[in-house]
């Protein structure tokens, strides 16, 4: 039988054990070998920094950041990208969402430096005011939002939904994984579940998308 003193060793080195094995698995992924290798030893008391590049809305921007910057705040504080909101900052609401390589990401829960060489686009890439993308236009004719504040993470988010449906991506509520999944109600709600309105716009946030998808409403 151990004594308590012994169980109390053995206890703290599986802890170290473990966080030490997580911090090694960690280090050996290629973003974070990328990073590192581009990182700045910090001066004593300032914050490590590594240059990243990527591309956003078609347009190469190379930056200079803090590590534990995240790309929402790449975007919003350094790139002066406003379009894409902060919610929770926790990965919980989907309003930092942004298309990162064709892929939807919430860009509150990766970082910045992460990225690099990767194609970025946030709502001000998908259209503008004058030429709208056409799931902006279903938004406005739908009354897709009220207060507007989830609605450039619901367009990013809806976009990038369609490609994944194109693309015969399955979700957690495809039926037959032998077929491509179909644009449903039900595929849409699930895709779009990620993406919150407080002001609960969603069964007009779904006729925008249904009607772009082709289908109707
Ligand atoms: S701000 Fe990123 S998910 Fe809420
Ligand atoms: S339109 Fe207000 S939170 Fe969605």
């Amino acid at each position: 039988m151990p004594t308590p003193n012994e169980f109390e060793i053995s206890r703290r080195n599986l802890l170290v054990g473990t966080v030490t094995s997580v911090a090694i698995g960690a280090s050996h992924g290629a973003n974070a070998q990328n990073a590192a290798s581009r990182s700045h030893a910090p001066a004593q008391g300032m914050p490590a920094t590594a240059k990243v590049s990527f591309s956003v809305n078609g347009e190469v921007r190379a930056l200079e950041l803090d590590t534990r910057t995240t790309l929402l705040d790449a975007l919003r504080e350094h790139l002066h990208l406003t379009g894409t909101k902060k919610g929770c900052d926790h990965g919980q609401c989907g309003a930092c969402t942004v298309i990162v390589g064709g892929q939807r990401v919430n860009s509150c829960l990766t970082l910045a430096v992460m990225h690099e060489g990767d194609s970025v686009t946030t709502i001000e890439g998908l259209g503008t005011p004058e030429h709208m993308h056409p799931m902006q236009t279903a938004f406005v004719t739908h009354d897709g939002f009220q207060c507007g504040y989830c609605t450039p993470g619901q367009i990013c988010s809806a976009v990038a939904v369609l490609d994944e449906i194109k693309a015969g991506i399955p979700s957690h509520v495809t039926g037959d994984l032998t077929i491509a999944p179909q644009l449903t109600n039900a595929e849409l709600r699930e895709r779009m579940s990620g993406n919150i309105c407080r002001c609960g716009a969603y069964s007009n946030i779904a006729e925008a998308i249904t009607e772009v998808a082709g289908r109707p409403a």
